[in-house]
């Protein structure tokens, strides 16, 4: 696969040879693209060098004393010929550009005449990293589907302590390799997910919910997707983009979800139950909003259906993994739900530190298989740990059909 590589003006633009070496060793050919400010930190010849390519650093060209246009169409050729765009390390000014669709040079022309999946890693100092205009733009770059990597924690170039850091290379070239779909490993499979909270009513205009942003859900359908496999992805209330390629089945409450989950198993190869489904629900909702009054008023809730137990009993021969949100005894608890609702895997997750688990960018899971291993996976984006999900369950199904 082909992927151009843009490089910007920022201290961690030298790291960005690391992600060419590493991207190289995954298989892809990289084409690099600097800005004017990446050429004050590390000249081109270092990327010409590890790529065997003629680094792109330029809209025009000097021929002969005259400043011509490098190509009139260079950049919709770069465009074509490449099938993903990899910005890192991207400055507060180039996530600027890109949401503005300003283009002023080389790198920015290229973005807007690019059509393909788009991974921007940032880099910058704190405060121009929390800045609300940098914020807003970030959100813009998402909501037209990019992915924006959060910036890694640490000191910085600057002297200040924060967010802000570049991404290690070797998680920019796994969030790639995710988005890129070089393996190919699920196509033919069916795989259903579920993602997200589900709310349950108490009258007309109140609800319980809980803390579940999607975002697990949303990055498990989006890695099935890019590995082959056709995904249906039944969503309770979220405030996400829908992946690419994705059937979303959108629900609300956890009747709703089971009805979907139950309509679509048949269908199904591999279901992963990633939503945080509410465990009690108002069996009786009013018709009309519950009053104030000085009274202390009782709910009576009742329990839900448990869609992952009902469908332990239906799933035949197919992939069947649980999560398992949990804030002490994690393998334990795991291992008994693996145990009672029939999982083949149950993805433990702790849920007590604010920085992984419900609405973080990053999760850190240990996965409890049906074959007894216990592998636990380091703290990653929610991307690469869904990737690593699918890594394990294609090495699982094996051992079982073997172990059959
Ligand atoms: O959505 P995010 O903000 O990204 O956060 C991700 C997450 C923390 C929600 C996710 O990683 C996670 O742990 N999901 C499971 C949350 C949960 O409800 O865990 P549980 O231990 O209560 O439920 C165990 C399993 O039973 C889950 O697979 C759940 O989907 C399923 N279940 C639960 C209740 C019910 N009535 N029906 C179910 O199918």
């Amino acid at each position: 696969m082909n992927v151009v590589l843009g490089v910007g003006g920022g201290i961690a633009a030298y790291k960005a040879a690391e992600l060419v070496r590493l991207l190289q060793e995954r298989g892809f050919s990289v084409q690099v693209v600097m800005t004017l400010a990446a050429q004050e930190f590390v000249r081109p010849l270092t990327f010409a060098a590890l790529t065997g390519k003629k680094v792109i650093t330029e809209l025009f060209a000097s021929e002969g004393g005259e400043q011509v246009l490098a190509s009139a169409v260079e950049h919709i050729r770069v465009a074509e010929e490449h099938e993903m765009m990899v910005v890192a390390p991207a400055t507060a000014d180039l996530l600027a550009r890109f949401a503005h669709g300003l283009a002023n040079d080389f790198l920015t022309t290229l973005y807007l005449a690019f059509t393909g999946p788009v991974v921007l890693a940032p880099a910058m100092n704190t405060h121009m990293w929390l800045h609300p205009a940098t914020q807003a733009n970030v959100r813009l770059l998402r909501e037209r589907g990019h992915t924006v990597m959060e910036p890694e924690e640490g000191p910085l170039a600057c002297g200040m302590t924060g967010p802000g850091r570049l991404p290690e290379p070797q998680r920019i070239a796994a969030v790639v390799h995710a988005l890129a779909g070089k393996q190919r490993d699920l196509e033919g499979e069916t795989v259903l997910v579920t993602a997200g909270p589900t709310e349950e009513p108490i009258d007309p205009v109140r609800f319980i919910s809980n803390r579940s942003s999607g975002k697990m859900g949303y990055a498990l359908a989006q890695a099935a997707a890019a590995r082959g496999a056709r995904v249906i992805l039944v969503s309770g209330p979220v405030n996400l983009i829908e992946p690419y390629g994705v059937r979303v089945v959108r629900v609300r409450t956890a009747l709703e979800m089971r009805k979907a989950v139950l309509e679509h198993l048949e269908e199904a190869t591999i279901i992963v139950k990633a939503a945080a489904v509410a465990d009690y629900h108002v069996a009786r909702v009013p018709e009309h909003k519950i009053k104030k009054t000085a009274m202390r008023l009782s709910l009576e809730l009742e329990p839900t259906p448990d869609i992952l137990a009902e469908v332990g009993q239906k799933k035949g021969d197919r992939l069947l993994i649980g999560f398992a949100a949990e804030t002490e005894n994690l393998v334990a608890e795991a291992r008994r739900k693996l145990e009672s609702k029939n999982c083949d895997m149950v993805v433990a997750n702790l849920v007590g530190p604010e920085e992984t688990g419900f609405g973080a960018d990053e999760n850190e899971v240990t996965l409890v298989m049906r074959t007894g291993e216990v592998v636990r996976l380091p703290r990653a984006s929610k991307l690469e740990v869904a990737g690593a999900i699918f890594d394990h369950a294609v090495r699982l199904r094996l051992a079982l059909h073997a172990a059959q």
